[in-house]
């Protein structure tokens, strides 16, 4: 009698593998392989065959191929445009990601309105909330347009149809985690089930060639809940960032197949829905009301220089210190705590240490460095730092402070916003109002940081 076989999946990750184990040797996950049914096996075998029945065509010299002409279109929001490289990319398949309420369906339902404006047929698909919910939402977004078609269904198949049964220009998934598909017996959500669902959807994308965009959530630990293959299959990745009582919100690339993930799209909740921000000044920072651990500082969100405050709480420790951080590199602060340690001789390691980055901006360059440590410094020695001063630097596990990119536009950004003074690595190349102390050690701040 032949063997029956077997295969298990690990639900968090995708690893396959014959043997039963008890934890995952791809993402270390305990309990999380679980056994396929004979019929998703057969399902795996079935798709993974169409490449090799489809892959009848001859390769080509890449000198003979035309390339590929690609006419982007407008979402009607610029900041979107902007994430996106330039607007939204025909027969492309986008997956938005974000928090629970950080304003996917209401981002994207309001595209879904500009485009519908713009004469464009648009099919909203949404397996969580009924089409009335999402009208009383579109009546709010001045999102009511006759092309903006609601559809409330989990089930791929009668979606598939319905994207069959009309030439839809945008499609609009909410959310990936709850269509199901019948041809894998998995719970919605499920591996199995989210790749079945991208797989039909990149499918559908490419040959009808209809910009579809999908919306996941994500994990506490900020992944999309789901397999990381979903990542793999789509052409473009974003992220909402952004503290949910505040009502800014950054739209983050994390991968495009069409143009670079440089760029953030900054937008503001109110009444009216998801709108692209008018203006960044002073937008996560109160100068009147600098206290002790706070530091100002520029980053570069893509082209935009953003002045943010970066706070730090310092305080004696009772029993094993503790380091945790929000919006910056948890590793980055314990180095920074470790350099501090050995080049200024402060007991930090009997100090827990709170790092928070105001707006709930997630800091991703190393220029903050220096302001991080003025923050540090500010709180342990409960002095406020001066609410003109900036501090700008990379430090490096010397304790020497590297340039930074982009300096004459942040310099210039910090004049305009009204402030005198900056702490820099360099001296900067063009004439610059600001008056610049260049510090080149960590050693050599502190002179200056309560100046
Ligand atoms: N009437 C209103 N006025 C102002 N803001 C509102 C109003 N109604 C909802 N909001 C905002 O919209 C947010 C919900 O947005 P939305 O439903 O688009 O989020 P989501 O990311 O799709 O969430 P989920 O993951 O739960 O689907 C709320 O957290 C709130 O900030
Ligand atoms: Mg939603």
């Amino acid at each position: 009698m032949a063997k029956k076989k077997t295969l298990f999946e690990c639900q968090a990750c995708g690893f396959q593998t014959p043997r039963w184990m008890g934890k995952c040797p791809s993402c270390n996950e305990w309990e999380s392989l679980v056994e396929l049914s004979a019929q998703q096996i057969q399902f795996l075998k079935e798709s993974s065959s169409i490449t090799s029945q489809t892959a009848t065509s001859k390769a080509k010299p890449i000198t003979d191929i035309s390339e590929d002409n690609i006419i982007r279109f407008s979402s009607g929001s610029k900041e979107l445009d902007l994430v996106l490289g330039g607007g939204i990319v025909p027969g492309s398949l986008t997956l938005i990601g974000g928090s629970p309420g950080i304003g996917k369906s209401t981002l994207l339902l309001k595209i879904a309105g500009n485009l519908a404006t713009q004469e464009r047929t648009v099919l909203y698909v949404s397996g969580e909330e009924s089409a009335g919910q999402i009208k009383l939402r579109a009546n709010r977004l001045d999102a009511n347009h006759e092309k903006l078609y609601l559809l409330s269904e989990i089930n791929l198949s009668t979606v598939i149809s319905e994207i069959s049964s009309k030439s839809y220009n945008f499609i609009v998934i909410d959310s990936i985690q709850t269509l199901y598909s019948e041809e894998t017996p998995s719970a919605p959500g499920s591996v199995t089930q989210v790749r079945t669902i991208t797989f039909e959807l990149m499918r559908i994308a490419k040959s009808l060639h209809i910009p579809i965009f999908i919306i996941g959530h994500i994990t506490k630990d900020g992944s999309i809940a789901g397999p990381r293959v979903l990542e793999h299959m789509v052409d473009t990745v974003l992220y909402f960032e952004g503290d949910t009582n505040s009502e800014l919100r950054l739209l983050r690339g994390f991968k495009n197949r069409f143009g670079s993930t440089n760029e953030v799209g900054i937008f503001e909740m109110n009444s009216r829905g998801l709108n692209d921000a008018k203006s960044m000044a002073g937008r996560f920072f109160d100068k009147e009301k600098l206290q002790s651990g706070s530091a100002l500082t520029v980053i570069m969100e893509g082209s935009r220089p953003i002045i943010i405050e970066v706070q730090a709480l310092v305080s004696e420790s009772y029993g094993h210190a503790k380091r945790s951080s929000t919006g910056f590199d948890n590793n980055r602060l314990n180095m920074l705590l470790a350099l501090l340690e050995k080049k200024l001789d402060l007991p930090l390691g009997t100090h827990d240490v709170y790092i928070n980055i105001s707006g709930g901006i997630k800091i991703n360059e190393p220029s903050a460095d220096l302001a991080i440590i003025a923050a540090i410094l500010s709180s342990y020695r409960d002095r406020a730092l001066s609410s003109e001063t900036l501090f700008l630097g990379e430090v490096s596990l010397t304790g020497e402070i590297r340039e930074v990119s982009g300096l004459a536009q942040r310099l210039k950004e910090i004049e305009t916003q009204g402030f005198k003074k900056a702490i820099v690595p360099a001296k900067p190349i063009e004439k610059s109002a600001i008056k610049c102390f260049i510090a080149d050690e960590v050693s050599k701040v502190v002179e200056w940081i309560f100046v």
